[in-house]
């Protein structure tokens, strides 16, 4: 086998077809097996339930090659089981756990020659996802669904790499109280492209979304959540129920404290808080630890005094600790790390 004859150093964080995507049926109350297909375009009815009524939800996870070699995949279970939860919420058949760690093995070990090489700072980004596919006109569930999961090489999620990014707390929301903002489903996400834009045409990387209530608490970003270190050293991050748990977010939060030896803290964060940190970071599968420099709040610029051309020294510490995990550069925690093949 050989490697694809990709720039790995300049991808970003875009779509690249790869050759083979997993694919499996929902169809009188059960999934049959799935299969890999090589064909990537999807062909349904105009009345589904995902085009009329966003009955959708999707994960993302990536492959890794390690200092020696190997194809990796870091905790594939937790995004299973965070997809069950989305299903379970949206009314979609949950994907067996087992069956879905099993599908990414296979789609990973399929594309082998996409998963970029040690070194490269690029990776496989994984998108399992599922959607209602037969007619539904009436609101109601549909009854039959696709699991599927294609891969695609990506770079950094943020243009720039490291550079800390410049976030503004948004006037809109993103989760309501009682809705889905703690579930990976399309909808959460579709209703954030406005913002997002304006975000960007107006000089901003992302929306710092607050608590829709209140608007008193420190939330997340559109696409990952949020660490903080205060001047002692403490890493805290804030505590929601209308927030997606993210899988990276809880391993820092184990590898700060098992790993380095820090105080850790999952707590609701003020919005008045925020001058008081040190360091600030955006975490998640996507963004891995993307370093902030600076939120503005309406005019008033809240500079962190890690500052704006470097991480800060924890956050640094924790990326290091993270990505070396995850290039097997450090050994990791039990099960944290899948070998593929
Ligand atoms: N928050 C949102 C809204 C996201 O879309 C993501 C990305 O998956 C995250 C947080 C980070 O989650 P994870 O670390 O599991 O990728
Ligand atoms: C991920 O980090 O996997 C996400 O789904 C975030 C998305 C905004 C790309």
């Amino acid at each position: 086998m050989a490697k694809k004859d990709i720039n790995w150093g300049e991808l970003g964080f875009g779509y690249v077809k790869t050759d083979y995507r997993f694919v499996a049926n929902f169809k009188d109350g059960k999934w049959d097996d799935g299969q890999l297909i090589t064909d990537e375009n999807i062909v349904i009815n105009e009345c589904a339930g995902v085009l009329q009524y966003a009955q959708t939800c999707f994960e993302g996870l990536k492959a890794y090659t390690t200092e020696d070699g190997k194809i990796v995949c870091f905790r594939p279970d937790l995004n299973a089981q965070r997809m069950a939860d989305s299903c379970e919420r949206l009314k979609m058949p949950v994907f067996p756990v087992e069956k879905f760690v099993e599908a990414v093995e296979k789609v990973v070990a399929a594309n082998a020659d996409f998963v970029p090489p040690y070194g490269s700072g690029a990776t496989l980004y994984l998108r399992p996802y599922m959607f209602g596919s037969n007619a539904v006109i009436g609101v109601k569930p549909a009854t039959e669904y696709q699991f599927r999961i294609f891969a695609t090489p990506v770079g950094p999620y943020f243009k720039g790499g490291v550079k800390p990014l410049t976030l503004r707390i948004s006037d809109l929301d993103r989760a309501a109280p009682m809705g889905t903002g703690h579930i990976k489903a399309g909808l959460n996400y579709a209703m954030s492209l406005y913002n997002i834009v304006d975000a960007h045409d107006n000089g901003f990387d992302e929306n710092m979304y607050v608590d829709s209530a209140t608007r008193t608490y420190i939330e997340e970003t559109g696409g990952a959540n949020i660490i903080f270190i205060t001047k002692d050293g403490k890493v805290v991050t804030p505590k929601s129920n209308t927030i997606l748990p993210s899988i990276t977010r809880r391993s820092l939060m184990i590898v700060a404290k098992d790993y380095l030896g820090l105080e850790v803290e999952e707590r609701p964060v003020r919005v008045d808080e925020l001058d008081s940190f040190a360091e600030c970071g955006l975490c998640g599968t996507a963004a891995v630890i993307s370093p902030v420099g600076k939120v503005v709040d309406h005019g008033k610029e809240i500079a962190f005094p890690a500052g704006m051309t470097e991480m800060g020294p924890v956050t640094k510490k924790l990326y290091d600790t993270l990505t070396g995990i995850q290039m097997g550069r450090l050994p990791a925690p039990e099960g944290w790390i899948k070998t593929i093949g």
